[in-house]
């Protein structure tokens, strides 16, 4: 079974619910242009939660070929919870993806491996999809045990997930050191760490399981660098901050395959 490609933007915290309609809006013309097929690839967009409604508006009146979702949820199905958004208030947008782990809500939030598997549980359950997200800091990279630090994550983050759970989901590999810095992995790079993380899914579940899970690498990706990081065999897609913020650049990104 052939893995579909998955480019997704990350908006971060970025744009009001205007902008954020004239970003999906413009997003909608560009893929129109370069006469995206959605059978090559599947465009995502993953907005801060106030721009949901806008972006679910704007693509169903419009029929456009873009699937959504958020950047985070609670573990929690409601109550007292101050600022915390649920999975129920999340499908009933129609959101299909749900980003787990970043490390910016690692480093700012505090966010740990077991929370945010928990989080992916949450979220398979409510019938949405996670994208859980790992990677090294630097420091990491530097002493070469990046391969081994990351493999650790995936182990504590899947822990509590069936095979047939994590065949549905997608891992997004992204070094910290490569985020927003405009330092992007080599695709030898990427390879190495996707293809590890899909040989330990492997290991942990069995080889379906492994064949069918969805890898992404984030960090820096461009329409430049797209097409070579997307070559590599345990690449399937891409988690975008920066360059998803520009309608025409993203669906370059989106339309890599051409
Ligand atoms: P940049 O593409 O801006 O480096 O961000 C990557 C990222 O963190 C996506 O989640």
């Amino acid at each position: 079974m052939a893995r579909l490609p998955i480019l997704a933007g990350n908006w971060k915290m970025n744009c009001d619910h205007l902008e954020a309609n004239y970003l999906v809006t413009s997003l909608g013309a560009a893929l129109g242009d370069m006469n995206y097929d959605t059978a090559k690839a599947e465009a995502v967009v993953i907005p801060p939660f106030t721009d949901i409604r806008t972006v679910q508006t704007v693509i169903d009146a419009d029929n456009l070929p873009i699937a959504y979702g958020a950047q985070d949820v609670s573990t929690q199905d409601n109550g007292a919870y101050t600022g915390d958004i649920s999975t129920s208030m999340l499908t009933k947008l129609g959101c299909t993806y749900v980003v787990v782990g970043h490390s910016e809500r690692r480093e700012y939030h505090g966010e740990s491996n077991e929370l945010v598997g928990a989080k992916a549980k949450k979220i398979l359950d409510a019938g949405m999809i996670p994208i859980m997200c790992c990677g090294e800091a630097l420091e990491v990279r530097k002493e070469g045990t990046h391969v081994e630090f990351v493999l650790g994550q995936i182990d504590a983050m899947l822990a509590g997930l069936s095979a047939e759970e994590v065949a549905k989901s997608v891992i997004a590999y992204e070094p910290i050191w490569a985020i927003g810095t405009g330092e992007t992995a080599t695709a030898e790079d990427a390879q190495e760490v996707c293809g590890a993380i899909r040989a330990r899914v492997g290991e942990l579940f069995d080889a379906a399981t492994a064949e069918a899970v969805r890898i992404q690498y984030g960090g820096s990706v461009k329409s430049s660098n797209v097409k070579e990081i997307m070559a590599q065999p345990d690449v399937d897609g891409a988690l975008v901050g920066g360059a998803s913020l520009k309608a025409d650049e993203f669906a370059k990104i989106v339309t890599f395959y051409k």
